[in-house]
């Protein structure tokens, strides 16, 4: 049975350890988190690793043999650093753009966080895969802090700033959604409802790309220990998936 870490700066990978559960994998999942410290964008890529290490020092005590940098931010910043100063396979998640050679929807659109968009790892990404820049790109101020919020407050409390910052889904014809923040499928059910589009999730593509790598397969297992914790400080709590059903 293999052990996985899966780490975020806040709530968001648990949309990608969700599917990580439904995937069946023989394996045994680690979430740690930094909500002290959410959000990742805005902070500085020093600041960013130096967490990032208190976080992967926190997974590896649970003896992971691999780690999920389930942030598109922290990936973008971080992720070769990380490689070069740990002898373990860190797998990371970035805006699905290539989506749009792979597909024949029409008007297509990205939203990610201000961070990740100003990233050079995304910039390159962009060249490689959208050069003729198809794919609308939105990077959105503040709504992954506002998902992040879903952890204490209602979504109808949260709803009208999730709408207010979600405005040019209202006046551009849009029919397909790349979500490039982890934070994002938390809510996707209620963007593809009420805005009509389709969402479009990179997780899975994380996940086959995991258990290539590790070559862990799936089983017949029903419930694999998830263990989570959400700041660098506190200790481990036990969760069951159907936590994260709150979350659209
Ligand atoms: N879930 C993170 C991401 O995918 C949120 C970013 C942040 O903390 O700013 O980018």
């Amino acid at each position: 049975m293999k052990k996985i870490g899966v780490l975020d700066s806040g709530i968001g990978g648990l949309s990608l350890m969700r599917d990580l559960i439904k995937s069946n994998l023989d394996a045994d999942y680690f979430y740690a988190s930094d909500s002290a410290n959410v959000p990742y964008g805005g902070k500085s890529q020093d600041f960013m690793l130096g967490q990032l290490k208190l976080l992967v020092n926190k997974l590896l005590e649970k003896r992971v043999e691999a780690v999920i940098i389930a942030c598109n931010t922290a990936t973008s910043e971080t992720i070769n650093q990380l490689r070069d100063c740990y002898d373990i396979t860190f797998i990371g998640i970035e805006p699905y753009i290539n989506y749009l050679n792979h597909t024949t929807d029409e008007n297509l659109a990205l939203i990610l966080t201000e961070a990740t968009f100003e990233s050079k790892r995304f910039k390159d990404l962009v060249l490689k895969y959208d050069s003729k820049n198809e794919v609308k790109i939105y990077p959105l101020k503040s709504l992954a802090l506002i998902i992040e919020s879903l952890f204490e407050k209602s979504f109808t409390e949260l709803e009208a700033q999730i709408r207010k910052e979600l405005e040019f889904l209202e006046n551009t014809k849009i029919d397909s959604l790349i979500l490039g923040c982890t934070h994002y499928p938390l809510i996707s059910k209620y963007l593809e409802k009420s805005y009509k589009i389709k969402t479009i999730d990179p997780s899975k593509f994380v996940i086959s790309h995991l258990s290539k790598e590790l070559n862990i397969h799936s089983t017949n297992k029903k419930d694999p220990t998830f263990q989570y914790s959400r700041n660098i400080q506190s200790g481990w709590m036990d969760k069951h998936i159907t936590d994260f059903d709150i979350f659209y």
